[in-house]
């Protein structure tokens, strides 16, 4: 469960050089498809149309990994749509391993356990989704037993040591209330967890989004599950700014840089899905050339009042990256 010290020094490096140096996204956020495998009410990806046929090949990733790598990437993380119903899902891992990247994955766990040997080996941080416990998880995601599957997932992650294994939990208006039994079975699984707002999507999941007394209460109770010595990674500020529901300057137009299933690059996307600034097909695009340009700083800098979701990678690099990068290091060695 514990990053390495080299792995700590490394992203700390990476945060440092992000925040102080020359500023380029260090983490790239890949789909390697937009297919989805379940029905989520926080979410609607799964209702977008989405083919194999659209999708980058194996050796189309490969070149997109190597290209990413060499302007800077130092972290993939693969979410989409699903990314364990890409069947080439254990190569593109390797791969990116073999670059010489952190690789971090956000999955639904409904296939994971069974795919395990082939997907976990070349993984380093597993984001195990989780809408609620038991019977509210299976509800909130449309899938009869998928709990199960995920206690399943978690069973088999434990098999392989080197991985950060993190259960996200999302915090909606149907599972207050339920938080200390998730930090129990993350106890139990020798996993993180870490709680997140659902953000809203309009038209989509309003009633499923926590309103500010909700969030008061639940990141209340989140910090006290901490305080008690259960397993949960938001860091104090990150509590802090969701228990509030504070507004925060992001950071992730600097810092990370999107990829979808076609090839296509952009800032970064709304809780739909929706790309907020598209540069266009990567094969077209001199990254070095983009990051250093003005157009790309001002989206950048536009991006920092969006406010638009609060996922815990988000929250965790918001706000003053240089004034909070030693407390970050510190937090980051114990864990
Ligand atoms: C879009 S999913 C893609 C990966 C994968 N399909 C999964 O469910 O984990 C990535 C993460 O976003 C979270 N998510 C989806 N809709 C959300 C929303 N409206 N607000 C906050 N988080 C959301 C999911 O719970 C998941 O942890
Ligand atoms: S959260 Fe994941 S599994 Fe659920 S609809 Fe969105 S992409 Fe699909
Ligand atoms: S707040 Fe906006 S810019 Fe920042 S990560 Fe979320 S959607 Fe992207």
């Amino acid at each position: 469960m514990k990053a390495s010290l080299s792995d700590t020094v490394r992203m700390s490096l990476a945060l440092a050089r992000s925040a102080l140096l020359a500023p380029r996204p260090f983490l790239l956020y890949l789909k390697p498809t937009a297919r989805c495998d379940l029905r989520c009410a926080i979410c609607n990806r799964w209702k977008e149309s989405s083919s194999t046929e659209e999708e980058l090949s194996l050796d189309e990733i490969k070149r997109v990994l190597a290209k990413f790598r060499a302007a800077g990437a130092e972290i993939v993380t693969l979410w989409g749509g699903e990314p364990t119903l890409r069947r080439d899902l254990p190569e593109i891992l390797a791969e990116a391993k073999r670059l010489g990247m952190r690789t971090s994955m956000c999955t639904n766990c409904n296939s994971l356990a069974k795919k395990a040997d082939a997907v976990l080996p070349n993984l380093d941080t597993l984001l195990c989704s989780l809408d609620g416990y038991g019977e509210t998880h299976d509800a909130q995601r449309g899938v009869p037993g998928l709990f199960d599957r995920v206690l399943a997932a978690l069973g088999e992650a434990k098999r392989f040591p080197h991985l950060r294994l993190k259960i996200w939990a999302t915090v909606h208006t149907r599972n207050a209330g339920q938080q200390e039994r998730l930090a129990q079975l993350a106890r139990e699984h020798g996993a993180w967890i870490e709680f997140f707002p659902v953000s809203r999507i309009p038209g989509y999941n309003n009633a499923t989004v926590p309103d500010a007394a909700m969030l008061a209460e639940v990141f209340a109770e989140v910090a006290r599950l901490k305080r008690a010595g259960y397993p949960v990674w938001n860091a104090d500020r990150v509590i802090d700014k969701m228990a509030r529901n504070a507004p925060f300057r992001c950071n992730f137009g600097h810092a990370s840089i999107h990829m979808d299933h076609k090839g296509t690059v952009y800032s970064c996307e709304d809780p739909a899905g929706t790309p907020i600034h598209v540069w266009g097909p990567l094969a077209g695009i001199d990254l070095e050339e983009l990051y250093a340009s003005a157009e790309f700083k001002a989206v950048a800098k536009r991006l920092e009042s969006c406010g638009r979701c609060r996922l815990p990678c988000v929250v965790e690099l918001a706000d003053n990256l240089t004034a909070d990068l030693g407390s970050m290091f510190l937090q980051s060695l114990t864990r």
